[in-house]
Order: structure tokens, then sequence, then C-alpha cells
């Protein structure tokens, strides 16, 4: 049993109940402080950077311990068994991006998940183990801590393995959420792990992770052996064969997390810094805004029907394009520089429409070339690092199934593969050739952690989880801030749309528009979709003094605290 009720709490436990309780687990205006600002989804994790930044560590130090804590704490998405991206900001103005996206297994085949027919086959890619891809967090947070940050892999690895293995008491919205989530029922050790037998564990409830904490140790003495190879690759592979699943061994020794130039470009007086392929948010959000109007986008008005339409026009055509052209580069030689190129930004915007009228998704495909569940943290230190990371299981709780004794959840990951161009995939994102399945790719991803320079200064830092929606989401928190002037609270809180090209609709959150904006839009000739809440991002920004201003979107439980 791993859960326990409050009152046979141990000493330890009532020490970690103490510091939670002086943690707020909401927050409606940002927290600003000097030295150091953490943004997560989970108060506990937000703590664990905060107190590394504390104890000396850097920004990097302390993403990496966020990123391990939130694999205890938060285990929709915080993860050691997915993987994920980074873009990070160094004091002395360096800018780097790690590319520690899950891989595919090398027994994987392009038409793995679809029948003779060629349709898809329901839950293969999503609900089986053969969704499962190679796991990137671990090698990717040892190597960030190795490069870049100036404490242990030790210590930073402390907190979590402290955390799984002393236990913390269950948050309401983590007990509601391992009590609603059918698919971890389904698995013998997600029932284990997650005291699922009942009801699930009650706010307040003890949880313990003994062999999450083995696996985290393992990672702090042996490093990256501890987890590709060893014990806990044993465990690994004997899961993956005792359920279908292709990792191997030599799939487990391959793996390594990739260094990357990230994708920056200009947009006004803003530099945007943000991953590139096999990310496609970069790209996406680079072509939005070369296409956007800004001057009469500025004119025409928040949110006004005019403004949902030009955003939705220009997302159109992006989301065309990246659903086409964009997949690891490895695999697919992805013509970056000419899709970002002027002159066929230029082709992109004469296709925009010109009567004031809708356009169709049916009329607009890639440009011809000549020649749910995710989560995001960021961390900003005294001396001027900042770290942005986005990193995900794919679905909520990935596959659902804890990889037997090894204590931690499977991704979903194989999913984000096209599994047949012309097929969507579970957020209805049509793929073609470029991100097909293959041995050793890594599926395209809509992960966008971003960090916006201003005159060569560290100006915002934002992301989000959300799938496609999350291209949209940083859009438009930096639109918010840039073009409509709001504090990152107001910008992260403010009501979203969303537009992918197909399906060909736009989806709005409530408050997002009026009756008479959505009759506008309608006698436009747009379908609308209201839908109850897209992304929950995190983001730190420098105020007009030098401070740090942090948030964690009210969307969720999150906390942005600093020092
Ligand atoms: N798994 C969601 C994404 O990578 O975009």
């Amino acid at each position: 049993m791993t859960v326990s009720m409050c009152r046979r709490l141990s000493y330890v436990a009532v020490l970690t109940l103490a510091i939670v309780a002086g943690t707020a687990t909401t927050q409606s205006r940002p927290n600003v402080a000097a030295h150091g600002m953490v943004a997560s989804p989970e108060p506990l994790a937000t703590d664990v950077g905060v107190a590394i930044l504390k104890a000396g560590g850097n920004a990097f130090d302390a993403a990496a311990a966020v990123q391990f804590a939130l694999a205890v704490t938060y285990p929709a998405a915080g993860n050691i068994g997915g993987g994920g991206f980074m873009v990070g900001l160094t004091a002395v103005g360096e800018t780097f991006a790690l590319d520690f996206r899950e891989e595919a297994p090398a027994a994987s085949t392009e038409d793995m998940f679809v029948d003779g027919d060629g349709e898809m086959v329901a839950g293969l890619s999503t609900r089986t183990h053969k969704g499962v891809g190679v796991p990137g967090s671990v090698d990717g947070m040892l190597e960030l801590v190795d490069q870049y940050g100036t404490l242990t892999r030790a210590d930073v690895l402390a907190p979590a393995i402290r955390l799984a293995r002393d236990g913390f008491p269950v948050s309401y919205a983590l007990a509601g959420s391992l009590q609603r989530n059918e698919r971890l029922r389904q698995f013998a050790s997600s029932v284990e792990a997650f005291g699922l037998e009942g009801d699930g564990p009650d706010m307040g409830d003890l949880l313990q992770q003994p062999d999450l904490a083995a696996t985290l140790e393992a990672v702090a003495r042996d490093g990256r052996d501890g987890f590709y190879t060893g014990r806990v690759a044993d465990l690994i592979v004997a899961d993956m064969q005792a359920n279908g699943g292709l990792i191997t061994h030599e799939d487990l020794r391959r793996y390594g997390a990739e260094w990357r130039e990230p994708l920056i470009f200009e947009h006004a007086e803003y530099q945007l810094v943000t991953h590139p392929v096999p990310s496609s948010g970069g790209m996406t959000i680079a072509q939005t805004l070369a296409v956007l109007n800004m001057p009469v986008l500025e004119r025409v008005g928040y949110h006004s029907a005019q403004a949902i339409s030009m955003v939705t026009e220009a997302q159109r055509l992006a989301f065309a394009d990246r659903n086409y052209w964009l997949g690891d580069p490895a695999f697919f030689d992805v013509p970056v520089t000419r899709l970002l190129s002027r002159d066929y930004m230029e082709q992109r915007r004469r296709l925009l429409p010109q009567n004031g009228m809708a356009g169709t998704s049916t009329g607009v495909s890639h440009g011809p070339l000549e020649s749910d569940e995710t989560t995001h943290f960021t961390v900003a230190d005294r001396w001027g690092n900042v770290a942005a990371i986005t990193t995900t299981l794919n679905s909520g709780y990935g596959l659902g199934a804890v990889a037997t004794g090894a204590g931690f959840l499977w991704n979903n990951e194989m999913d984000n593969f096209s599994a047949r161009p012309g097929i969507p995939n579970q957020y209805g994102l049509l793929g073609a050739e470029a991100n097909s399945v293959q041995p050793g790719k890594r599926p395209l991803s809509s992960m966008t952690p971003t960090i916006v320079r201003r005159f060569g200064d560290f100006y915002m830092t934002m992301g989000s989880p959300g799938g496609p929606t999350i291209i949209n989401t940083v859009l438009q928190i930096y639109l918010n801030v840039t073009v409509w002037g709001m504090d990152i609270q107001q910008a992260i809180d403010a009501p979203r749309i969303h537009h992918q090209w197909l399906p060909d609709r736009i989806d709005y959150e409530p408050f997002a528009i009026s009756a008479e904006t959505r009759a506008e839009l309608e006698r436009m000739g747009y379908e609308l979709n209201e839908r109850r809440s897209i992304g929950m991002a995190a983001g730190i920004k420098k105020t007009p003094e030098g401070f740090l201003a942090g948030y964690a979107d009210r969307r969720g439980a999150g906390t942005a605290r600093g020092y």
C-alpha cells in the first residue's frame, strides 16, 4: 500500500505538510521577486525549484530539479518516462535548444498503427505499449545539468527522491485527477503505484512511490546508466516484452538527447527564441506572425471579429504547412529557410481572403516550394539565466501504465507520428510523409518553449501544454503582452481561441468572444465551437524595474514563486 491517511503520517511527512501549508495553490496576480522565479503547474515542484535557487543553484539546476519533482508530484504530465523540449538563455546571452523528445524504437514500422485497409487501428498508438517511444527526459536533464548546471546530479535529484520515498500529501487537484482517470485503473502497476484500489487517494492522503524513488536513486548514483542500462533498463525491457511493447536494451543504449540551434526570429522590436523541428511550434508561430498585418491588427482591436479572423486566417496557412512540411530533420529534409523566407511568406500572404469573409481549409494546402496533456514550467535566476521547458507523456498520464517495478508512467508519444498521411491523430491533426513512423525518428511536436528578448535583453518567457493549441496559446500570450499591453498574469489568463487548419473551425474558451462578435464571425462564414479550456501556461516577464514577475495559469493549480 503506497497511500496512507494523514493521521498515520510520519514525522517527515508532517514536515512536508508544513512546507505545503505555506504554499498558495492559486494566485490572481503575478508573483514578483528580485533574485529568482519559478513558475510550474504544481506547487511542490515550484518550491523545489525555489529551494535549489536559494541553495545557490542556477536556473538550469532548478529546472532539472523541477522536471524530476514533477515526475513525482504531477504524474499527469511530469515525467521521466516521456520527453520534451527546452530553450535556454544564459547570463552571458548565449541561447540554446535541447531536444529530449522520445524516439521510435528500432522495431517500429511505417504502417504499425494501421490495418490491412490502411485504416488507423483505434487505440493502438494511444492505449497499448506499442505507442511508447524511447523516453528522453532522464538523458535530457542530465545533459542540461552537465553542460549548464553548477550543482551535481545528486543535488538536483535529491528533492524528487525525497518526495517519492517519504511521500507527499495528495492535493485536491491530484486526488480528483487520479480518482477520475479510468485508464490508470486498467493497469495493475498503476493501481499499485497510485493506491487506486477502491476510490483512490483522497486529498491529504500521503502518496509514497518507492519504486519511482529507487529509479531516481539509480539515476542519482549512476547517471544515464542508472536508467538506460542496468536494473532499470532490465525492468523496462521486461515490461515491454510482457505487454507487447517494442523498446529493447539497444534502443535504450542508443538514445541521446540532442543539442540544437534554437529557432530565432525577429518580430517588431522583439526577438523570439524557440525550439526548431521536430517541434513545430516555433516555425508555425514565425509563419503566423510573418503573415499578420500588425498595424491593421492593432487598429481593429482586441478579440474583435476582424482580429479573430486575421489570426485565424494566418493560422490556417501556417498549420497547413506545419502538417505537410515538418518532421524530424534527421529523416526529412525540412525546408526551414525557404518556409520562413520573405518571398515565400509574401506568396502565402496573397492567399489571405480579401473579401472580409472566412477562408476555407479545403482551398488551402501546403505551399509549393521551388527548388492532450503536456506541461510547461520555467525558471529565471538572479544571474540572468532562463530555462523554459515543455515536457510530456502525450496524453494525460500518457499510456496510463506504470512501468512495472520501475515506478514511472509510460508515454504514448508514438501517436504524434502520422500513422498514415491523411489520417488524423488524437488531436485531429493531419500529417504527411515528413512525420511518418520510422525507426529512431522523433515524432513532430507542438511543444513551444519560448524566450522573448527585446533590444537584446530578456523580456519574457512562456509555454503551455495542449497539443496543437500550445502553438496558439504561446502566440496569444505574446500578442497579449506586446500588442495589447497586458501584464504576464492578464496575458496568460485571457480567454483563448484556436484554429489549426483542419478541422476547419474556430475553437474558443468561454468569454473569449461576445455574442455580437460570434454573430459577426458566423456571418463571415466561420464555424465556431466553444470548449472548456485551451492550454495551461506558465510564464515569467521582466518588470520595468528589472524584477521577475511569474505566473502559473488560472486554468490549473500551479504556482509561481520567487525570492
Ligand atoms: N505530445 C504533444 C506534443 O508533443 O505536442
